[in-house]
């Protein structure tokens, strides 16, 4: 057995105890960040359930808070102290556990003012002791003590930890933990370690459990998806590491991985978050293209237009590259669709700089955009950087991008109208309860009349209006 069994079978008498002393007791959990934290979550819910605890979605229900936090950029910390601000009185009255976890808490200025400020909080726990969840809640349980579980650690891979699914229909899948591109506006990086993959079979497995549970989707879920397996391919090659059970034989590579997961019966889409620009060799391109099962949709972060914007970020890839490498993705795979991410207004960026954003957003035609001001973060190089752009530039750029950005999608959305597509049917529309919805392969979401019998079935749909942020589809059967 591995030290990291070990470890979880240890979880395993934590999560014993704890079930002994809960009797119908509650949590809440509220989680801000990106699918990795949903997916930590998830993970968090399950062995809270293990415990006998059950999830309510009033706090004030509850006996157990948990904040799952995200510091990607400033306004998390906000609202994060506003919440915790707001638990201290149901703590009072309800004697609530606040169990504070999540990237924010890797870092120490953060550490430090909840000590000062919210002495009141129960359990700080980081990104890398999640798994430890069991240990830290029988402690406070026990003794009533406050517990600050954080670790600063190039991480380590746990399987087998409980998972709760939010979603019924889409099962999330971590790949992969934490980063090495130190992006110079990110903080990541710094919060998340390096990065390491788990194991092909471990995987595998939790794709084939959720084909047997009747999920249709997964989406694979990394901060660089397509260096799956690099690092641990590198240490192998330079004798640091050793593969003594095989378990790289067969699958060695994200494109590999992606080929394995399509043979699974049972699942019919194959999704994945972020690949990086940098990484995107051949065998990725040709296994999106000749597995049926795996979206020709791809989430491709551009970050900046500009090739001197892209080198001060740290994103090693020029402008050029960036657009070759769409060009020839296309040329592979012609229905192919992209989405990205765009920063306005990091540290140096000129009127010049932003142009040639919006030219690439002007050439490629993305589906969909996810924009977001430049957010200074401590610890990383952008904060550092002398030439700040001034908020009301940033904004004012930001609005143009936003318009060039609507335009585009506009036009790309009536190239859909009249097309048949296939709908995943995820549930009821949340606006109109006598509509399903569902989503494109290209991720567009589509409402439409039909029986409810068809949810979690991909479905044929032709589109018949466009809404901008959502299509009306018609059956065609
Ligand atoms: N690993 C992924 C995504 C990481 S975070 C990638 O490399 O693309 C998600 C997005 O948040 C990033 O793509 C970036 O656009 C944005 N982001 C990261 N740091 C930021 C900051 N300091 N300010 C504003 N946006 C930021
Ligand atoms: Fe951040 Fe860059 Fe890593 Fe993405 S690739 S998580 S933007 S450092
Ligand atoms: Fe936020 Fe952590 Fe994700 S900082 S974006 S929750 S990896």
């Amino acid at each position: 057995m591995e030290i990291e069994d070990v470890e979880i079978e240890n979880q395993k008498e934590f999560m014993k105890k704890v079930s002994k002393k809960t009797n119908n007791k509650k949590y809440f959990i509220l989680t801000m960040g990106c699918q990795l934290n949903e997916n930590d979550s998830e993970k968090l819910s399950g062995m809270l359930e293990k415990m006998g605890y059950s999830e309510t979605k009033d706090v004030r229900q509850a006996n157990l808070a948990i904040l799952n936090t995200c510091c990607v950029r400033e306004n998390a910390e906000e609202r994060l102290f506003g919440k915790v601000g707001e638990l201290k009185v149901l703590k009072e009255k309800n004697d609530l556990i606040i169990a504070i976890g999540g990237c924010m808490m890797q870092e120490k200025h953060i550490q430090e003012k909840l000590k000062k400020s919210y002495p009141y909080v129960d359990i700080i726990f980081g990104t890398h002791t999640l798994h430890k969840f069991p240990e830290d809640l029988c402690r406070v349980l026990e003794t009533r003590e406050k517990i600050k579980d954080v670790i600063d650690i190039n991480g380590t891979v746990y399987e087998n930890i409980p998972i709760k699914r939010s979603n019924k229909i889409s099962g999330s899948v971590t790949i992969m933990y934490g980063c090495n591109n130190f992006c110079t506006y990110c903080i990541v990086p710094y919060v998340r370690g390096r990065e390491r993959s788990r194991k092909p079979k471990d995987i595998i497995k939790e794709c084939e459990d959720l084909a047997k549970q009747g999920y249709k989707e997964i989406v694979l879920l990394g901060q660089n998806v397509n260096s799956y397996l690099k690092s641990e391919m590198e240490e192998i090659k330079q004798g640091k590491r050793i593969d003594e059970n095989g378990d790289y034989s067969q699958i060695d590579s994200f494109a590999k991985l992606l080929k394995a997961i399509n043979m699974i019966d049972g699942i019919e889409r194959i999704r994945f978050i972020s690949p990086h620009p940098k990484d995107f060799t051949d065998d990725v391109i040709e296994a999106i293209s000749s597995c049926e099962k795996v979206c020709k949709f791809i989430h491709l972060p551009l970050q900046s237009g500009s090739t001197r914007m892209l080198k001060i970020m740290n994103r090693k890839y020029t402008k050029e590259q960036y657009l070759d490498l769409v060009d020839k993705i296309r040329n592979k795979i012609p229905s192919v669709k992209f989405s990205t991410d765009i920063i306005v207004g990091f540290a140096e960026e000129s009127e010049e700089d932003f142009k040639e954003t919006l030219d690439v957003v002007q050439k490629v035609g993305f589906e969909q955009v996810y924009m977001f001001i430049y957010s200074r973060r401590v610890g990383t190089p952008g904060d550092k950087m002398k030439n700040q752009v001034p908020d009301d530039v940033k904004h004012e750029r930001f609005d143009r991008l936003k318009e060039l950005v609507e335009n585009k999608i506009a036009d790309s959305n009536k190239e859909y109208i009249g097309t048949i597509q296939k709908v995943l049917v995820e549930g009821i529309s949340k606006n109109n309860e006598s509509m399903l919805t569902g989503r494109t392969d290209s991720n567009k979401v589509v409402v439409f009349d039909a029986d409810k019998s068809l949810i979690n079935s991909v479905i044929d749909l032709k589109i018949v209006e466009d809404h901008m942020w959502y299509f009306k589809g018609e059956r065609i059967n």
